[in-house]
């Protein structure tokens, strides 16, 4: 089992590098400055978002209140293994709400946030385009199909095992 996102994670990218690839006070830039910070750095940090602020014109109260509006944006740092569990309509029929529920019990954190050591982070997503596949996990962006609750410890002893040896 190998996961590319551990190196990814390595990686980072420079806020005033990506901030200047957008227009002073352009509002409409929020999202997708935003956007692009996460995917540098795998979450939005209060520092990211004081800079794209005073770039943009905009108060952090008023960024905060409309990022938070979108359920993809992150502001902790994520775990060095992230995992999405799909709770849209057709992977809630196939079961994932007990997938979550075992997630919960074996990462031993809530969803959104990530363990002490920094491991694991899991978020509830919605549909992620592999409906009949579900109920869908995706582990630094390699998909688990029609994972079962009683599959999650192994997977979850497997990737500490991972971690152990990068
Ligand atoms: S509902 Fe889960 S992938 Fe579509």
């Amino acid at each position: 089992m190998s996961y590319g996102y551990l190196q990814m994670k390595k990686m980072g990218g420079d806020l005033d590098i990506i901030i200047k690839k957008y227009k002073q006070g352009k509002r409409e830039d929020l999202i997708p400055l935003l956007q692009e910070i996460q995917e540098a750095n795998g979450y939005i940090s209060e520092e990211a978002i004081v800079k794209a602020g005073s770039f943009l014109g905009l108060s952090t109260t008023k960024i905060y209140g409309l990022a938070t509006f979108y359920d993809r944006f992150r502001f902790i740092p994520a775990g060095r293994i992230q995992i999405k569990i799909c709770r849209g309509t057709s992977c809630f029929l196939n079961g994932s709400q007990e997938v979550i529920n075992k997630l919960k019990e074996e990462i031993g954190v809530a969803p959104g946030l990530t363990t002490r050591n920094g491991n694991f982070s899991y978020e509830i997503v919605s549909c992620m385009g592999g409906c009949h596949n579900g109920p869908l996990l995706l582990v630094n962006g390699e998909f688990h199909t029609h994972i079962k609750p009683e599959e999650i410890p192994e997977l979850i002893k497997k990737l500490k095992y991972v971690i152990d040896n990068d």
